[in-house]
């Protein structure tokens, strides 16, 4: 919102500019926002500090509402802003606030989460929540309107195996634990199974084969499986407040993926045959060329991949169509998105975006998903509980379920998407780093000091501020910035970091400065209301996290 009165006070000089291209001085003596002449002096043939000098010089009697200082160092043109209108705009701001209005209701659609249906959701796999999940949040808070969908991948070899394995034992489903957990039990067995006895593959392959192509008996047992699967799964959603709009089954776009790989055939440029497979011809693209339709006319998981993307788009009209999962599928997406280009849905590709993540690994080593070591994400959970009963010394179970849970989901967000996360507890579960349990603990302090005054005028404003309530505010002002680059660039991480700044400029603040016995009585109201504020904004990232709120710890 202030850099909007930069981009002004700049085109009144004649300076076309977007507040993309403003920046965030990390020191400040560099003021408040800076302008980088760089561009500019690339476009003119010009030494950058030349331009950003004449800027400065013209703008120095200009003032916007908020900027009332403009300066050059080096190649910026750095505006200043007037703490106390700077002030009372963002307190009050923050006091009315409820959701943002940018996204004008637009719609976005994001596939996320999406494990497979075999077994319980491992670590690695859980990223994926903890990206998609505060994707949405953001989305819905800046003004979108969002669907949440889960892709269940009922097809492919996994759940063949799993099918064979109940088939061949007659084993009945009747879940006795958790029934994600139940089923684990089985995909172990029968992966062992497979790797002791080698002549069971083809079978297995046999029951694949039909099972793609129509037999309903081996549809409905994996159809209950899958079922039974995503009722596990939704038990494990609870404990994140995660919940999908839509589970959208991946074989529910057998036929018409089929109906697609024909359109695409009659288009011979775009693609070759090779022993009846059908492939298309990516290379003019600089991608490698892959198969869609296998010679025995059955699809393949990147075929099922551009149907249900052109039914999502087509079903639900978005802005952009999201689909986030792990890194290993990146050139898969790539593919898929290129080939719905080239059946002549452009418009339709052009709203497609693949968000991928790194992998999530303990430090002992890779997490694998299939037989061996599977770190589940429940035991994760479970594990971060007891942990926090000891460490902290919690008593109450459920504070230190909110507690635990909310530590796993934030060490895991706080890693940009494409870095690996490697975990230990004592990271995990630090008061004095960049923590889960580090932000509800600033959260509680404000909860706490709130709690010991009655009542108190809002006073949104000074005349005289010191750094740290300055430092505080600038913090507060660059909220709704944060929310704008997180939904441009789909990197929760970014909350994160502002979370995080703003808890330890909050601290800072306070464990320098008197708050309830301020020297003043306007002064103790005026940082009443910085406190009051900070709960706002930091209990707002913590819900768009997907993080628990304690009022206590
Ligand atoms: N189940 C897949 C996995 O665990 C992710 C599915 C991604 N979505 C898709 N439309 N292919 O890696």
């Amino acid at each position: 919102m202030f850099e909007e009165q930069a981009v002004e006070l700049l085109g009144k000089v004649g300076i076309k500019t977007s507040a993309e291209k403003l920046e965030r001085p990390p020191q400040d003596e560099f003021g408040d926002l800076s302008f980088p002449c760089f561009e500019l002096a690339k476009e003119q043939r010009r030494n950058p500090m030349e331009i950003a000098n004449e800027i400065a010089l013209k703008l120095q009697n200009q003032i916007g509402p908020v900027i009332d200082k403009v300066e050059y160092k080096g190649a910026y043109v750095n505006f200043f802003f007037n703490y106390t209108k700077l002030s009372s705009k963002i307190l009050k701001g923050i006091m009315t606030m409820k959701k943002l209005n940018f996204g004008e209701n637009k719609k976005i659609v994001i596939e996320y989460s999406s494990p497979n249906p075999i077994h319980p959701i491992h670590v690695g796999t859980a990223r994926n929540t903890f990206v998609g999940e505060p994707l949405s949040r953001v989305f819905e808070f800046a003004g979108y309107k969002v669907k949440r969908i889960c892709y269940i991948n009922d097809l492919g070899k996994q759940v063949a195996i799993l099918a064979y394995h109940f088939i061949k034992n007659k084993i009945k489903i009747k879940p006795d634990k958790k029934s994600d957990h139940w089923l684990l039990d089985f995909y172990i067995k029968s992966n062992d199974e497979l790797k002791k006895t080698p002549e069971l593959e083809k079978d297995t392959e046999k029951i694949l084969y039909e099972y793609e192509n129509g037999n309903k008996k081996i549809a409905s047992l994996v159809k209950k499986l899958v079922e039974i699967c995503i009722d596990g799964f939704e038990g494990t959603y609870r404990l994140t407040g995660t919940k999908f709009d839509e589970y959208l089954w991946e074989s529910k776009f057998v036929n018409e993926s089929r109906k697609y790989v024909k359109e695409l055939i009659k288009n011979k440029n775009a693609f070759v045959t090779s022993e009846g497979a059908t492939i298309i011809n990516l290379e003019p693209y600089g991608l490698p060329n892959t198969v869609i339709l296998r010679s025995d006319n059955t699809g393949l998981y990147i075929t099922r991949d551009i149907a249900s993307n052109i039914y999502k788009v087509k079903k639900n009209k978005p802005l952009r169509n999201i689909v986030v999962t792990g890194e290993d599928q990146k050139l898969h997406f790539k593919q898929a998105f290129k080939t719905i280009e080239l059946l002549g849905f452009k418009d339709i590709s052009e709203k497609c975006r693949h968000v991928s993540y790194a992998y999530v690994t303990l430090p002992e080593g890779k997490l694998s998903s299939r037989l061996g070591r599977v770190v589940l994400i429940d035991d994760v959970f479970e594990k971060a509980k007891e942990e926090v009963k000891k460490r902290f010394k919690v008593k109450d179970e459920k504070l230190a379920e909110k507690i635990g849970i909310s530590s796993v989901v934030y060490a895991i967000m706080k890693i940009d998407v494409d870095k690996q996360v490697v975990f230990t507890w004592d990271d995990v579960l630090s008061l004095q780093g960049n923590s889960g349990p580090y932000l509800q603990y600033a959260y509680t302090r404000c909860s706490s000091i709130l709690e010991k005054v009655k009542k108190w005028k809002y006073t949104t404003s000074m005349d005289f501020m010191n750094d740290d309530e300055k430092k505080l505010i600038k913090q507060l002002s660059n909220f709704t910035n944060v929310i704008k680059q997180v939904t441009r660039d789909l990197n929760p991480a970014y909350i994160c970091n502002y979370a995080y700044d703003l808890a330890t400029t909050f601290n800072n603040f306070y464990e320098k400065h008197r708050v309830v016995n301020a020297e003043t009585v306007k002064l103790r109201e005026f940082r009443l209301t910085l406190v009051k504020s900070t709960q706002i904004i930091l209990g707002k990232c913590l819900e768009l996290m997907g993080m628990h709120i304690v009022e206590k710890m």
